[in-house]
């Protein structure tokens, strides 16, 4: 750990010196800021925790797990949602409270099941009935009682990438509003001797700027927990509203006031529930890219440039859709800077080109920027979410560092794979 001394010519990012950064761990290099992820969380506690009684927040840990930030969360107080055995591992591994632990997944396999049972996980958002049983039976295999929500799918679209929209009625997400298989699936449940049925999630998509969604399906699920009280004399305790809150990633976005979603969503459920007569439940939400998105940067090592007069110029980095394929998938668009050329102004128009064998692999069209040389550092900003949890060894391209910077100070949390590390599981 040093302080790195900043100097005007080169990119800052919270207090490091990114260039710095660069030649000291090596290119693609991914830079985490602890800073930032602390804002976020204090954040939740203030507009959200603090000022809401019986509620609760959980990280999305799928946008960026290891072992450190699940030891940042532990600390910051707030709980974590996995979706797979592995991420269940490194929460374990990290000594994570597991009964902060929510254990969310559209087809959970009986042994994650029995590793999250086994292990005291908090709460389990069944998916199907397929996934209900199973758990009943493990559960009764260890003789313990799993607390569990039913994911619900509303059926309400979200004005986001279709791939990243997750509550429309033709979803392969939850438990969907038809009274036959819903109302079976309540009523199965609260019969399970080793079930505890606690409530309800809905989560209705990612990257939202406005709450309309949510407060759609809050409506729906308003209506639910009414319907389940009169049908089935069941009481909701529960209501998970998932995450999707946006961030920056391009001029024109601006990320998500946690209050300007949360405020009319608690409003709305507490007259409602007066209103209907149901007791208020707890609620749980569960931001990932919210928390980590803008907290992390990429640092690239600019490499070929190459001028087609008249058409355009590629400048090869020496990265892309490995270590970053939201372009690819989602037509991501990002923003970065020359970070070794801050004192220097735009002169080109360029696009940014990954070093994938493969046309798709672009990670920024039209990328305005001051005279390149080979040898430049590109930062691209707002690599913290879906960047280092997607990572892949395409190409055989080992996965870069990460770096986690806090009060100017930097420590290496996650090591450079090595070509060793490539073929080290090979038989
Ligand atoms: N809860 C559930 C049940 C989810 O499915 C998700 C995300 C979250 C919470 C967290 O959503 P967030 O707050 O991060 O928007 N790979 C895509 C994003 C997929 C999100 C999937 N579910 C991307 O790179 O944009």
């Amino acid at each position: 750990m040093k302080t790195k001394i900043v100097t005007k010519k080169h990119f800052e990012f919270y207090g490091c010196d990114t260039v710095e950064l660069a030649r000291e761990y090596g290119t693609p290099l991914y830079v985490m800021s602890e800073d930032h992820i602390i804002e976020r969380c204090n954040e939740i506690k203030e507009d959200f925790l603090q000022k809401y009684e019986n509620t609760r927040a959980v990280y999305a840990s799928k946008a960026f797990l290891t072992k450190e930030m699940c030891r940042i969360i532990k600390r910051e107080g707030l709980g974590i949602d996995v979706v797979s055995g592995g991420e269940l591992y490194v929460a374990i591994k990290s000594e994570f409270p597991m009964e902060k632990v929510i254990f969310h997944g559209n087809n959970k396999t009986f042994s994650e099941l029995e590793l999250a049972v086994e292990n005291n996980v908090g709460r389990i958002v069944v998916d199907n009935l397929y996934e209900l049983e199973m758990l009943n039976n493990i559960a009764s295999e260890f003789d313990k009682k799993m607390e569990i929500l039913f994911r619900i799918t509303p059926g309400v679209d979200s004005h986001t990438h279709k791939f990243i929209s997750t509550g429309q009625l033709d979803s392969k997400f939850g438990i969907p509003l038809d009274e036959e298989i819903l109302y079976g699936a309540i009523y199965k449940a609260i019969q399970m001797p080793n079930i505890e049925l606690k409530g309800f999630h809905f989560h209705v998509g990612s990257q939202l700027f406005e709450n309309t969604s949510h407060l759609k399906a809050l409506e729906i699920l308003i209506n639910l927990m009414k319907e389940a009280k009169e049908r089935v004399g069941f009481e909701t305790r529960e209501l998970n509203v998932g995450g999707g809150f946006g961030i920056y990633y391009k001029n024109g976005d601006e990320r998500a006031k946690l209050r300007d979603f949360m405020d009319p969503i608690m409003e709305c459920l507490k007259s409602e529930c007066r209103e209907f007569n149901l007791s208020i439940p707890q609620v749980i939400i569960e931001p990932g890219r919210w928390i980590v998105g803008e907290a992390g940067i990429t640092l690239y090592r600019i490499g070929s440039i190459k001028k087609i007069p008249g058409v355009r110029t590629y400048v090869g980095i020496n990265g892309g859709l490995p270590d970053n394929p939201r372009p690819a998938l989602y037509d991501a668009k990002y923003e970065a800077v020359v970070a070794n050329k801050m004192d220097e102004e735009n002169e080109d128009i360029v696009t940014i080109a990954g070093k994938c064998c493969e046309s798709g692999d672009i990670l920024i069209w039209d990328l305005e920027v001051p005279r390149l040389t080979p040898g430049d550092i590109l930062a691209v900003k707002s690599t913290g979410a879906y960047n280092y949890s997607m990572a892949s060894n395409y190409n055989k391209i080992p996965r870069p560092a990460v770096v986690m910077v806090k009060d100017g100070q930097e420590r290496v949390i996650v090591k450079r794979e090595t070509y060793e590390d490539l073929i080290a599981r090979e038989i």
